[in-house]
């Protein structure tokens, strides 16, 4: 498994829990080590305690020798970032380097798996790279490579891949279609959940996924600032188009953007895609642009309620990371805040319930950020609240206490989790999004 990231440290643990011989590689040395004292170095509930048992038992091992992992397995996985390049693309630089690295070191036949979200046509290019660094050296051993997108989600990850709504293989030889399906076997036991596809189609499904649900929220986000302007509550809205199973409840959530490693770059890398094509990714770029956009919708509300003058305000900010159940802040409607926040001169107070420290590592010593160790300590000596991300923690807070300690009594509520009227009854302003004011 190449990368031990959300992603392949994810699938390695949970292969290994079947009963497989997995081993990691990773560039980060200081990852591996704290892999190897039995560390997860990023936040995924229950992924800690797989890693471990499968480590006590010796089926997960973790190195930085690529070597080590070329020689170890039948299966390469490629499970390495794709972060966007300067024009949008995805960056293939270490999704090559990695095939690069098992041409170099192969002796007998593997099955490369692409499991990295790559644009269309990137299995031919690793194809190429590993041909490429065998022929260098003269060798002529045979391989395969198998497009296998990831669908998993941060925060119920090991779950997801337990119990994959489907496992998408793309491949153009039946032979390794046997291979792959024989791997997920422990994973599809009730019934068959394996989709085997040609690999270009595979590779677009990963974007034609999360770009859908992208699309669902910026619909969603665009119809909530509509209803703002009507008066209307785009909370009664959205319950009364996800009853109609045509639409459902899944993903029609409004609030203050969409962040992650995935939604962003994809939806982006996608455009480029159809632009290298001459074809214009219209509906796309919509998607993203009112994305951008509904990042500053909380800032601008906050903005507006101060007078336009936030020097010398202190703003408690509860939630850092990109939604609930992870540490990961790529992207987070929190930072666009945070900074436009920093910029017009305010303070803020910020908790999150595990991402401070991954905050610390993206503003270290930052002035004007203070992180608080509870919900309460960010609200002490705060004009207001701003909540980024609705972590349960934060759902049900004493908004008669809240009153007492914000002085400027407001609440801007991104992701609408309170109710407006129980806010005003405890004499406090409440912003949402797309909600109309309460009379
Ligand atoms: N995070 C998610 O929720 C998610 C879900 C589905 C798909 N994906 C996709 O999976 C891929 C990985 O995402 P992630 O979130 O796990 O990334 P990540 O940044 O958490 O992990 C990537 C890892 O790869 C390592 N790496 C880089 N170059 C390497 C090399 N040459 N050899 C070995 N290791 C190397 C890095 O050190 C890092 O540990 C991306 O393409 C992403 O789009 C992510």
């Amino acid at each position: 498994m190449f990368g031990s990231g959300y992603v392949g440290l994810v699938t390695a643990a949970c292969l290994a829990d079947a009963g497989n011989q997995v081993v990691c590689v990773d560039v980060d040395a200081a990852k591996i080590d704290k892999l190897r004292a039995g560390h997860v170095p990023f936040y995924e509930p229950g992924l800690e305690a797989i890693v471990k048992r499968n480590a006590d038992s010796g089926r997960l091992k973790f190195t930085t020798d690529a070597a080590e992992g070329v020689a170890h397995g039948l299966f390469q996985f490629i499970a390495v970032g794709t972060p966007p390049d300067e024009d949008g693309s995805a960056d293939l630089k270490y999704v090559l380097a990695v095939a690069r690295t098992i041409g170099e070191q192969m002796n007998e036949y593997r099955v490369v798996v692409t499991k990295s979200t790559v644009p269309v046509g990137t299995s031919d290019k690793v194809r190429d790279e590993v041909g490429r660094a065998l022929a260098a050296r003269g060798a002529q051993t045979e391989y395969d490579v198998v497009s296998n997108p990831e669908f998993l989600k941060e925060g119920a990850a090991v779950s997801d891949f337990t119990k994959p709504d489907r496992v998408i293989v793309g491949t153009d030889n039946p032979r390794t279609a046997e291979l792959m399906k024989a791997l997920y076997a422990p994973f599809n036991r009730s019934h068959d959940r394996v989709v085997v596809m040609d690999i270009r189609s595979a590779e677009l499904t990963k974007y034609a996924a999360n770009a859908i649900l992208a699309t669902k929220i910026s619909f969603m986000n665009e119809l909530a600032n509509l209803a703002e302007k009507l008066g209307a509550d785009i909370e009664d809205v959205r319950l009364g188009i996800g009853s109609d199973p045509r639409i459902g409840y899944h993903f029609i959530y409004p609030g203050c953007g969409y962040g992650g490693s995935c939604f962003p770059k994809d939806v982006k890398a996608l455009i480029r895609t159809a632009h290298e094509q001459q074809f214009d990714a219209e509906l796309l770029r919509s998607v993203e642009s009112v994305n951008e956009r509904q990042k500053s919708v909380l800032f601008d509300k906050i903005r507006r309620h101060f007078g336009d003058d936030l020097a010398g305000r202190t703003i408690a900010i509860w939630g850092l990371s990109f939604k609930p159940r992870t540490d990961d802040m790529r992207e987070a409607s929190s930072r666009s805040l945070i900074e436009a926040l920093l910029a017009a001169g305010a303070t803020v107070r910020a908790h999150d319930p595990v991402a401070m420290e991954e905050a610390q590592r993206i503003w270290p010593d930052r002035d004007g950020i203070v992180y608080c160790d509870s919900p309460e300590g960010a609200l002490d000596g705060a004009d207001a609240l701003a909540l980024v991300t609705e972590w349960k923690v934060f759902q049900s807070p004493d908004f008669f206490e809240m009153a007492k300690t914000l002085s400027a009594r407001a609440i801007f509520d991104g992701r609408n989790i309170y109710d407006p009227g129980l806010v005003n009854a405890a004499g406090m302003h409440y912003y949402g999004i797309g909600r109309s004011a309460p009379l």
